[in-house]
């Protein structure tokens, strides 16, 4: 496929009013994303794990225009608040994704959002935000196109969740997503997130994911920026080729249920991506003291108990702890006697491997 695809001229049906309401999911990376080409092509192709608990639920009360106007018509809600330091953000979203959704300007939006973990968490919202905000687009679009197919529903709205934010092109499906196209997995694409398309041992079904929640404020930099700084970057070549030789090393690790491999591809893709920002122009640095209080600990637990706990980062100071089902006891244990200290107000998230954005309501 290709963008030209996405693209709709002319809609059969006439739709007035209606609501529609999507639960999109957060994710969590495994082989990561942080470099792109324009229209947020990724530099590397990644994998992820959707998660359950952490979701952002939007709702998009649609209302048609009598006439179209030359801007964006809608109000933002955020927790039952009006929002409008989202607007921007927003309205940039909408500007990328009129000439797929040629509606847009035809309708008032009033868009309420909530996330179910805590407020300035630290835990990035936009991938789950979103990938909501697309669904729920989408769901008007089904209405104006009540024939479209759902595998179509799915790529459009991975495609177009993709241009508010890279990683949210992953929050559609569940459990394993790839975004980014590699000529080793069928069906991949820079467009849009696919399901794994290989089979998956069953030691990482339920797979456990506590988000310590490290440091809870705004981060430094934002991953706009970062994902930038890859331009002029003196290692971005190797890291891109890296990226993709883990990806094609993960796949026999994903069939056989290798956890120790796992763990180890695991931990040096979260530090390669904090090694590139680190070692970029300018540098910068998104972990904080506890984080490496954490991974250390982590480190320690394992070697003394035979687990297969790992950690992961993504572009903050918050540390993932991924380990699979059958260890929860202990792990959890563990976290609350030995990490929880290192916690901003002793505040973590547990999750686990989710299957998906699910629809609250449409009409
Ligand atoms: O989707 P963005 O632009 O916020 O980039 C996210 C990048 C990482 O979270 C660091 C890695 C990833 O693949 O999710």
């Amino acid at each position: 496929m290709t963008e030209k695809d996405f693209l709709s001229s002319s809609y059969p049906n006439i739709k007035n009013e209606g609501k529609s309401v999507w639960k999109a999911p957060s994710n969590i990376a495994l082989i990561k994303y942080w470099g792109k080409r324009e229209n947020q092509i990724p530099a590397n192709p990644s994998l992820s794990f959707t998660l359950s608990s952490c979701a952002t639920t939007t709702s998009v009360e649609y209302r048609r225009l009598e006439k179209g106007g030359a801007d964006f018509d809608f109000d933002l809600f955020f927790e039952g608040n009006p929002m409008e330091s989202f607007r921007p953000k927003i309205e940039i979203f909408l500007k990328r994704i009129e000439m797929y959704l040629p509606f847009l300007k035809e309708y008032h939006f009033k868009i309420e959002t909530s996330n179910s973990f805590p407020h300035s968490s630290g835990i990035a919202s936009s991938a789950s935000g979103m990938a909501a905000l697309a669904l729920c687009l989408m769901d008007l679009e089904k209405e104006l196109d009540p024939g479209m197919e759902a595998d179509f529903f799915n790529k459009k709205a991975s495609f177009l969740a993709r241009l508010g934010s890279g990683s949210a092109s992953r929050s559609i499906e569940g459990d394993l997503i790839l975004w980014g196209a590699d000529q080793e997995f069928p069906k991949s694409s820079d467009l849009y997130a696919i399901k794994y398309p290989f089979g998956v041992h069953g030691v990482f079904r339920n797979y456990q994911d506590t988000i310590l929640l490290v440091h809870k404020g705004q981060k430094q930099v934002s991953s706009t920026v970062g994902h930038d700084l890859m331009h002029n970057h003196p290692f971005s070549e190797q890291r891109f080729v890296q990226a993709r030789r883990n990806l094609s090393r993960i796949r026999p690790i994903l069939s056989n249920g290798d956890l120790p491999a796992f763990v180890q591809l695991v931990e040096s893709e979260a530090l390669t991506l904090h090694a590139m920002m680190m070692t970029g122009s300018p540098y910068f640095m998104l972990m904080k003291p506890n984080t490496l209080e954490i991974i250390n600990k982590i480190w320690e637990f394992r070697q003394s108990t035979d687990t297969n706990v790992c950690f992961t980062l993504d572009a903050g100071a918050n540390v993932h702890v991924l380990y699979p089902e059958n260890e929860k006891d202990l792990v959890l244990q563990f976290i609350k006697n030995e990490l929880v200290v290192y916690c901003e107000n002793g505040q973590y998230i547990c999750d686990q491997i989710g299957f998906g954005a699910e629809r609250v309501m449409g009409s």
